[in-house]
C-alpha cells in the first residue's frame, strides 16, 4: 500500500462539531498510516441532505435543424481527437478547427448515424476524427458548418503529470449538477467514466437531455466511457438489440491505431487507451458483455496486457462498471463472475487501481488480490455517487472488511492526478451540500516501479 499523505475536512453545517473531529482525527490517523490495519477501517459519520429531483433540460427553442447539439469529444489515438454531436436535420458531419478563436484552417469530415427506439428516431449523430493535433494545446472548432455555436477543446498532455477526473453513475439530477460544477473547477485533462451515463431507462429523449447537460464539460475535454447496465436498454420483443443509444452515441476508440501499447479491441463495450505519451494505460472493461474465459474480451484482454511494456507504462488503471469489491449492502456480489475472470490477468501485469461504479458511494479498498490485502495487487475504488435519480446506497455491511480502508455514501467525484513515473495522488471529493470537500485522499504508487512486485526478469508475467 501506497504511503499517504494528510486529509482534509471542511466544515459542513449538517455534522456535529464533536464527530467531526473524531472524523477527523481518524482520517488524519489512517492517512498517515502505510499499511490500514483492520481497526482503523472509516465508515465516514457524515450525514447527507435529501435526494434532488431530475433536471429538466429542454433543447434551445432559437436552433435550427442544422445547429449541433450534445457535442462531445473522446479521445482516438496518441494525437487524434473525435468529436461527436447531434443535428436535428440533415447536415455535414463536418468539424472546422484551429488554434485560434474563429480561424478554422482545418477541417475533417466523418460519418453519420441515426438510431430508432421504439417509436423514438434519434437525431442525425456524427462522429468525426480531426489531427494529428498538438498536446495540451486548445483547439477551437465548429461542427456542420455550423456559425450558431463555436466549441473549444484542450487536448490531453503527452508527457506526466496528467489529471484524470473519475466519477459513474452520474444521471441527470439536482445532485448531478452540483457534482458536475465541481468537475468543471477542477483543471483536469480527460474524464473517465465507469458506466451508468444517463439513466434515460429506456427513455430515448433522456439521452438527449443527458447530451446537453454535458456538453459544457464533455465539448472540452475528453470523456472516456465504458458501459454500465443501465447502457443496457434491452426490450423483450420489441427492443433485442443492447447498448443501441450508447453505442451510437458515445462511441469510443476500439479501434483506434496507437503508437504505444493499446491493443485495438473492435468492440465498443470495452477497449484501452494510452494518456500521457504510454505513460498511463487504461483499460475500460465491460461488465455487461461476455468477459468469461474464452470469451472475445477476454482474449483482447490478454492480448493488450502481453503487449504492455511496464518500463514505459508506469501507471495501468482499470475500469468496470459492477465493483470486484463491495462492503455495501447495495448490489452484493455482481461483479464476482468477473472478478473471477480477470482478476489474475491485472494482478499478473501489476495494474495499480482498478475504478468501479453502481454501487451508489463511494469505498476504497486496500491493495487486495483473491479476497485479501496484497502488496502486489490494485487499489480498487467504487465511485458510483455521480448523483443519479435512484439516490444513494447508505447501507454497509457491518462490521466493517478489514480490506475496505474508507466509505461513504454521498455523492461526489474522484480524482486521479499521475504526477510523475511512481506516484499519483487520488482524491475523492464529496457533495458536501453544494461546496466540494475533500473527503478521502491517498498517494498511489507504481507497482512497476516496486521491486518487491517485479521478481521477474521482464513484467509480463
Ligand atoms: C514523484 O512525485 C512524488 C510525490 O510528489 C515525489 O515525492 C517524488 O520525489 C517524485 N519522483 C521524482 C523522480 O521526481
Ligand atoms: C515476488 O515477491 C513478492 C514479495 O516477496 C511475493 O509476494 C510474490 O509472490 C513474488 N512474485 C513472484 C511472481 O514471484
Ligand atoms: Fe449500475
Amino acid at each position: 500500500m501506497a504511503a499517504a499523505v494528510g486529509t482534509r475536512r471542511r466544515s459542513s453545517r449538517s455534522r456535529s462539531g464533536g464527530g467531526m473531529r473524531m472524523a477527523l482525527l481518524v482520517v488524519v490517523v489512517l492517512a498517515a498510516a502505510a499499511a490500514l490495519p483492520a481497526s482503523l477501517a472509516v465508515t465516514s459519520p457524515y450525514v447527507r441532505p435529501p435526494p434532488r429531483a431530475t433536471l429538466s433540460l429542454l433543447r434551445d427553442d432559437d436552433a435550427d435543424d442544422q445547429t449541433p447539439q450534445q457535442v462531445h469529444v473522446s479521445m482516438a489515438g496518441p494525437d487524434k481527437m473525435r468529436v461527436s454531436w447531434i443535428t436535428d436535420g440533415d447536415a455535414p458531419a463536418t468539424v472546422e478547427y484551429g488554434t485560434a478563436p474563429g480561424q478554422y484552417t482545418r477541417s475533417a469530415t466523418g460519418a453519420t448515424t441515426t438510431y430508432s427506439y421504439v417509436r423514438y428516431h434519434s437525431g442525425r449523430i456524427h462522429h468525426a476524427v480531426v489531427g494529428p493535433l498538438q498536446p495540451g494545446t486548445t483547439y477551437y472548432y465548429r461542427c456542420s458548418g455550423s456559425t450558431a455555436r463555436d466549441f473549444s477543446f484542450r487536448t490531453p498532455p503527452a508527457t506526466l503529470p496528467f489529471k484524470f477526473v473519475i466519477v459513474g453513475d452520474l444521471g441527470q439530477t439536482g445532485w448531478t449538477d452540483s457534482t458536475l460544477k465541481h468537475v468543471a473547477a477542477a483543471d483536469y485533462d480527460a474524464l473517465l467514466l465507469p458506466g451508468d451515463l444517463s439513466y434515460a431507462d429506456f427513455v430515448q429523449s433522456r439521452w438527449d437531455s443527458f447530451g446537453r447537460l454535458v456538453e459544457p464539460l464533455a465539448s472540452a475535454r475528453p470523456w472516456m466511457v465504458t458501459e454500465g447496465n443501465h447502457e443496457v436498454e434491452k426490450l423483450p420483443l420489441l427492443e433485442p438489440t443492447p447498448f443501441k443509444a450508447y453505442n451510437a452515441r458515445w462511441r469510443m476508440p476500439y479501434d483506434a491505431p496507437s503508437a504505444a501499447g493499446a491493443t485495438p479491441s473492435g468492440d465498443n463495450l470495452y477497449y484501452s487507451f494510452d494518456a500521457a505519451g504510454g505513460a498511463v494505460h487504461v483499460l475500460m472493461l465491460g461488465s455487461y458483455t461476455d468477459y468469461a474465459v474464452g470469451s472475445t474480451q477476454r482474449a483482447w484482454l490478454q492480448r493488450d496486457l502481453a503487449a504492455l511494456d511496464r518500463a514505459r507504462a508506469a501507471f495501468v488503471v482499470a475500469l468496470v462498471h459492477a465493483p470486484w469489491y463491495n462492503s455495501n449492502e447495495a448490489h452484493r456480489g455482481q461483479g464476482d463472475a468477473m472478478r473471477a475472470a480477470m482478476e489474475d490477468l491485472l494482478y499478473g501485469t501489476r495494474v495499480d487501481a482498478v475504478f468501479a461504479g453502481h454501487v451508489h458511494a463511494y469505498e476504497r479498498f486496500a491493495r487486495v488480490y483473491a479476497g485479501k490485502e496484497d502488496p502486489c495487487g490494485p487499489v480498487h475504488v467504487t465511485v458510483g455517487d455521480g448523483g443519479n435519480r435512484e439516490g444513494l446506497a447508505d447501507k454497509f455491511v457491518d462490521p466493517q472488511p478489514a480490506i475496505s480502508a474508507f466509505r461513504e455514501a454521498s455523492f461526489g467525484h474522484g480524482r486521479l492526478e499521475v504526477v510523475n513515473a511512481t506516484h499519483a495522488l487520488w482524491t475523492w471529493h464529496r457533495n458536501d451540500d453544494d461546496d466540494p470537500v475533500v473527503a478521502d485522499q491517498v498517494w498511489i504508487t507504481s507497482l512497476a516501479a516496486n521491486p518487491a512486485c517485479n521478481n521477474r526478469t521482464n513484467n509480463k508475467m
